[in-house]
């Protein structure tokens, strides 16, 4: 496999992740969630409908994530499986990752999953990844004060809150909860089954 992030399967519970691939994004764009967000910094096409934008948007967040992935900077999409059905995405990210060992993420679900632990458990398997293969010393993330679900995960598996800054929404200047969990915190590694990372370790720069 020349690409083998492909065969790439975490587990958590009843729940199932493996790499998004490109005949995923059909499905995926066309049950993406109104209340997904997208980096503010991103361009808007004044022709498209905010619907149409965020589709595009994430097919281009895919198709970056592929053509500028580097051990140093990298962007890991991870399909989500429950139930017998693809129903989100949950996102590893990992910038200047071999000097800072540090790891973000993002998420979404459809909405008739939501509230049933898959946010937590799709969490806690990129989590295992990151703490238990990758060596990270710190996972962040970070949610709009009223984004009761997104703390709630974090708060869940053993985020601290770690300060408030603004950020710019569709509506204006938000609160934004940062959080971060540290490597010696992590409690649920024992959850996570990983399969095919070995041939991986070369996308992370590990020997
Ligand atoms: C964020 C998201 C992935 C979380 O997934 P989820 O499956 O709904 O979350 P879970 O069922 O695992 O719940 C996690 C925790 O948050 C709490 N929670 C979930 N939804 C909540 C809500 N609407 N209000 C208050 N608490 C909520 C749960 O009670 C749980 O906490 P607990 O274990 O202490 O009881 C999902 O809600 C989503 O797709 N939201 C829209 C996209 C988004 O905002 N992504 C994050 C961007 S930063």
């Amino acid at each position: 496999m020349d690409w083998p992030l492909f065969d790439l399967r975490l587990r958590c519970r009843d729940v199932r992740l493996r790499a998004v691939r490109e005949d995923d994004l059909a499905h995926l764009a066309a049950v993406l969630p109104p209340d997904v967000g997208h980096d503010p910094r991103l361009e808007i096409f004044p022709r498209l409908s905010d619907d149409e934008n965020e589709r595009r948007l994430f097919y281009q967040g895919y198709w970056r994530a592929l053509g500028t992935w580097s051990p140093s900077n990298w962007v890991l999409h991870m399909a989500v499986e429950f139930e017998g059905a693809l129903v989100g995405v949950q996102t590893l990210e990992g910038e200047d990752f071999p000097r800072l060992r540090t790891v973000d993420s993002a998420s979404w679900l459809v909405p008739d999953v939501r509230g049933r632990g898959v946010g937590v458990a799709m969490r806690i398997a990129v989590l295992g990844l990151a703490f238990d293969r990758l060596g990270a010393v710190a996972a962040i993330s970070s949610a709009t004060v009223g984004n009761a679900a997104s703390l709630g995960v974090s708060r869940r598996i053993g985020y601290r809150d770690n300060g408030v800054g603004l950020v710019v929404e569709t509506g204006g200047v938000a609160q934004l909860q940062h959080l971060r969990l540290p490597a010696d915190a992590w409690r649920h590694g024992g959850e996570v089954t990983i399969d095919g990372f070995e041939p991986c370790r070369p996308w992370f720069g590990l020997d």
